[in-house]
């Protein structure tokens, strides 16, 4: 695997490939890898010739009171294990390669960026993630990009940015992975202490809860909530957000008659997780023509 920090290098490494009709698959990521990470590389590598993983944690998408700091990093961790999985070229460059004296583009994705994550966070996450990551696209100009379904509102900005500017980039979204209890894998997890770390399995707990409940045939998304709130409230934890929303525009949804994306936010101890679950609307009732269940 050859690690490459500027970005003549890597263009010239991604053309030799392409002259050789090699296709080539992009796992964009900010390190501290775990199995979630390891999955998108597995997946890159499955479908691609060349796979590269780019490792740049991005200050423009965190907040002046966010981790960027305290964010973990071991480049020569994230090494070992790309190499492992058989990754072609990790590219980790500085941030003067991606951010040079007298960069003044933004990426804004409206509307998506509005909720959830973007309320919380601030415009500027989306617009950080947006821009980066379609500088990494005109920089590795891959056939494929991995993503983590975790990040499911990012997905979503990052499908609209491609869709909205026409980038010849196919996106392809890998399941959340898990850790045994359930909790969704995340670089931040390294911040819970013992106590945070069972707390925090009360995240998927509430989701799973709301998700039987909607399986159950209940349509009305107040009583969907309240189901993962109670595990929530068990658990002694205050969301800074739990929505169902429409699954593709992210819109407020009342009644889940249509696919729709169930989310939370929480500070658990030391960190600020996120986690999801997509909802399918019930089979419609033959007995009850209001389709109310
Ligand atoms: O999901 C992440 O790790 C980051 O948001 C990404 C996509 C690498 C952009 O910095």
């Amino acid at each position: 695997m050859r690690i490459l920090r500027t970005i003549p290098e890597v263009r010239a490494a991604v053309r030799d490939a392409r002259l050789a009709n090699r296709t080539v698959g992009l796992v964009p990521t900010m390190g501290a890898f775990h199995e979630g990470h390891l999955s998108l590389m597995r997946a890159a590598r499955a479908a691609s010739d060349l796979v590269v993983v780019s490792l740049f944690v991005n200050p423009t998408q965190f907040g002046a009171n966010e981790d960027l700091g305290a964010y973990p990093r071991d480049e020569a961790r994230d090494a070992a294990l790309a190499e492992a999985e058989g990754v072609d070229i990790l590219v980790a460059p500085a941030a003067s390669e991606i951010y040079p004296e007298g960069f003044a583009t933004n990426i804004h994705v409206a509307g998506l960026t509005d909720v959830l994550d973007g309320a919380s966070r601030g415009a500027h996450h989306f617009d950080g993630v947006a821009t980066v990551v379609t500088k990494l696209f005109g920089i590795v100009r891959p056939d494929a990009a991995y993503f983590g379904q975790k990040d499911a509102q990012q997905v979503l900005v990052v499908r609209r940015v491609v869709r909205d500017l026409d980038l010849d980039v196919r996106i392809v979204t890998c399941p959340i992975v898990r850790e045994a209890d359930g909790l969704a894998m995340s670089s931040r997890n390294v911040y819970l202490d013992p106590d945070a770390r069972a707390q925090a399995t009360a995240l998927n707990r509430a989701l799973d809860a709301a998700a039987a409940v909607s399986e159950s045939g209940e349509r009305d998304v107040d009583r969907i909530l309240s189901a993962a709130r109670r595990e929530l409230d068990d658990a002694g934890i205050t969301p800074e957000y739990l929505e169902l929303r429409d699954a593709e525009t992210l819109q407020t949804v009342t009644r889940l008659d249509r696919d729709a994306l169930l989310a939370v936010a929480a500070h658990v101890g030391a960190a600020r997780l996120i986690d999801n679950h997509l909802l399918s609307a019930p089979a419609a009732n033959p007995t009850d023509p209001k389709g109310d269940a």
